[in-house]
């Protein structure tokens, strides 16, 4: 079954391939083709959490393929409440050809890909967020061409989206480092993990000057996600050294791009000078997310 959980068990070239159809398909909508490569199929959308980006994306991409989306509130569906989680998927796989899942815990994707006989996409649990790393990296490959060799920096929070990103990015021969205050640093389970499947370059730096010398991408993320809202203060307290301003740019080189996976919140983890500035990524970077989904929904329905 073609479960995209959280790209553990996926190798580089594997994710190479992937992204370069996501840029064939990318070209190919610029150029008005569509092909409607999917037709007749429908993708199951169960969302426990806000989202605009996987939304849409999911959806909009869904579309442009030929195939049609169903969008379902995790509190409507009444996920491990109104029913339970193994009687949901069995259910839901009776009508869709695949389901992408937005959770809070990561638990929850990997025990519902355990009853689904659909192929399951992790839309983002507190643990991965993987479709964000995929179009992270096409958006990255867009811009400096290889992605072997490149130094990512994260300035922020050890979180789902960090985690993700840092197992793309060791997978594709890219460096990452993490810088966050220590109680914000990845976690032991995590490091223990990527040492056994990854293997890659992967450094925590807690300085973010020193951190960002020799990036050539700058990423950020919220300081408190979503469902760590009541920490939100003592967050900020915390991270207040970590915000991606101007004069953190000026500690990176010249080259160096800005990325946010977004929602931000501006004036905490970045400014609107440098979000909204020739060094950002943001924006192209959110629209990528459609171009990989779109890569990923042909690998997991087959076409
Ligand atoms: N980046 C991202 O996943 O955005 P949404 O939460 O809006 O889907
Ligand atoms: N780390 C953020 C990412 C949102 C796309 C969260 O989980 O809320």
């Amino acid at each position: 079954m073609r479960h995209f959980i959280d790209l553990l068990d996926w190798n580089g070239e594997q994710i190479l391939k992937l992204l370069k159809e996501a840029a064939r398909i990318k070209k190919g909508l610029l150029k008005g083709k569509h092909k409607p490569i999917l037709e007749g199929r429908v993708l199951g959308m169960i969302f426990e959490k806000p989202s605009l980006r996987t939304r849409v994306s999911f959806q909009a991409g869904m579309a442009q393929l030929g195939g049609g989306a169903i969008f379902l509130n995790g509190a409507e569906v009444g996920l491990g409440n109104r029913e339970s989680l193994p009687d949901i998927a069995r259910t839901v796989c009776e009508y869709v050809d695949a389901i992408v899942l937005r959770t809070f815990l990561h638990e929850n994707v990997v025990e519902f890909a355990r009853w689904a006989s659909k192929p399951v996409i992790n839309g983002l649990s507190d643990y991965h967020h993987p479709c964000q790393a995929l179009g992270d990296l096409l958006t990255i490959r867009e811009t400096f061409g290889d992605l072997e060799g490149r130094t990512i920096v994260f300035v922020g929070d050890g979180n789902n989206v960090a985690r993700s990103l840092a197992i793309a990015a060791g997978k594709v021969g890219a460096r990452f480092i993490l810088s966050a205050p220590e109680a914000y640093r990845f976690d032991q389970p995590f490091l223990e993990m990527y040492q056994t499947h990854v293997r890659g370059q992967l450094d925590e730096i807690a300085d973010p000057a020193k951190a960002v010398a020799n990036a050539d991408v700058i990423y950020t993320d919220v300081w408190a996600s979503m469902g760590q809202e009541s920490e939100a203060k003592v967050r900020a307290e915390h991270f207040e050294a970590y915000q991606v301003n101007a004069e953190l740019l000026k500690a990176a080189p010249e080259h160096a791009r800005v990325m946010h996976c977004l929602p931000a919140h501006r004036g905490e983890e970045i400014t609107d000078d440098v979000l909204d500035g020739p060094h950002s990524l943001a924006f192209p970077q959110a629209g990528n997310r459609m171009h990989a989904q779109k890569a990923l929904l042909i690998w997991a329905m087959g076409g």
